[in-house]
């Protein structure tokens, strides 16, 4: 009968040791995979320039010292478990009650204050670095960084050209920033490269970056800031200068040629209709406009329509009378910014992209 207890005891021991194990196997394969995602354009632990290292370097020093707590926590918190798992008790079966003990209670206030200071000496130093843009390496390229719901504006003060959604940079350059909101809060957020700052309206933040590497960087807007948040992507191309002097002096000096279709695809640039507006069939706040003039379109309401130049002039002047299915009504009326002959270039240039 004993033994017959004893070997049943030990079968389940396997059975518990077993489960053990392969719970443990399956975590391990699923951190694996989850470390193994992709080029993660997301991840802040891919540093490709001066201000992400600057913010790895605290961050690295903070991930030893909370490591350090942990296990100290841990350990004391095991240890008394294991001690004192037998309290003394009253004559009535329960623990005996503990009064406080002062000079306990002042150790685990002043360690966490303590702990406090080491974390904020380095975290207010480099919050304090990274808004002044570092002048050692020469002139730093100036960009004022603009909100809009739901895309990025970039406008170059010193060279008098913009951009929508794609930060055009030279590699090695500082690029010291300007934050400002047109509506909203948003956030700029350029994982590999910085740190989130906010864009507040009404205020000008300040930040800088720089890329070691050219390529192109994953951007996003790190604030909820209305129903195309998700959609606020943006892109910091990061180039040689030799590219980049040619970028500037392309945009500086827009090629006559193209005509009126030309003409339309600086005014969707400049006007910010691409920043919500693809142009190559892929996913955006609104409909791309690759393939979108003569394309039969239904709308929110369950009525269809031809796209034509008197859809697009609509869509313009009152963009929110006629949605197209699977689309919110977010874009603003450009009512009074636009001549007629804007209008005429842009349809000229959403209907290039048909051809
Ligand atoms: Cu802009 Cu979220």
């Amino acid at each position: 009968m004993v033994r017959r207890l004893s070997g049943r005891r030990s079968g389940s021991g396997q059975r518990k040791n077993l489960s053990r194990v392969l719970l443990f196997v399956t975590l391990t394969m699923m951190t694996l995979l989850l470390t193994a995602c992709g080029d993660a354009p997301q991840s802040t632990l891919i540093r490709k320039g001066a201000a992400a290292e600057r913010i790895w370097d605290v961050y690295g020093l903070l991930w030893i010292g909370t490591a350090v707590v942990f296990l100290l926590v841990e350990g004391l918190l095991f240890y008394t478990v294991i001690r004192f798992r037998r309290a003394p008790k009253t004559a009535h079966g329960r623990p005996v009650p503990v009064h406080g003990n002062t000079k306990l209670e002042i150790v685990w206030t002043v360690i966490p204050a303590l702990v406090l200071v080491f974390i904020a000496i380095p975290t207010v130093q480099i919050i304090a670095d990274l808004s002044e843009a570092p002048t050692h390496q020469g002139d730093p390229l100036k960009v004022d960084v603009i909100g809009h719901q739901f895309f990025f504006e970039f406008d170059y003060p010193e060279l008098g050209i913009k951009s929508t959604n794609t930060m055009y940079i030279p590699t090695g350059t500082v690029v010291d920033i300007s934050l400002q909101s047109n509506d909203v809060i948003h956030s700029f957020w350029v994982p590999q490269l910085q740190g989130k700052t906010d864009l507040i309206p009404g205020r000008t933040n300040r930040m800088w970056l720089e890329a070691s590497e050219e390529g192109t960087y994953h951007g996003q807007c790190a604030e909820f800031c209305g129903l195309g948040h998700a959609l606020m992507r943006f892109q910091v191309e990061a180039q040689s200068q030799a590219d980049f002097d040619a970028w500037v002096d392309q945009q500086q000096n827009p090629s006559t040629g193209g005509g009126e279709e030309g003409q339309g695809q600086q005014l969707a640039s400049s006007l910010g209709c691409t920043g919500c507006h693809t142009v190559d069939g892929s996913a955006g706040v609104g409909p791309t406009w690759q393939g979108l003039y003569g394309h039969n379109v239904t709308f929110t309401d369950g009525s269809s329509a031809t796209v034509d130049d008197a859809y697009i002039t609509e869509s313009i002047l009152d963009p929110n009378a006629k949605v197209v299915e699977g689309f919110q009504p977010l874009m603003p009326s450009f009512e009074g910014r636009v001549t007629d002959a804007d209008i005429q270039a842009i349809i000229a240039y959403i209907k290039s992209l048909s051809e």
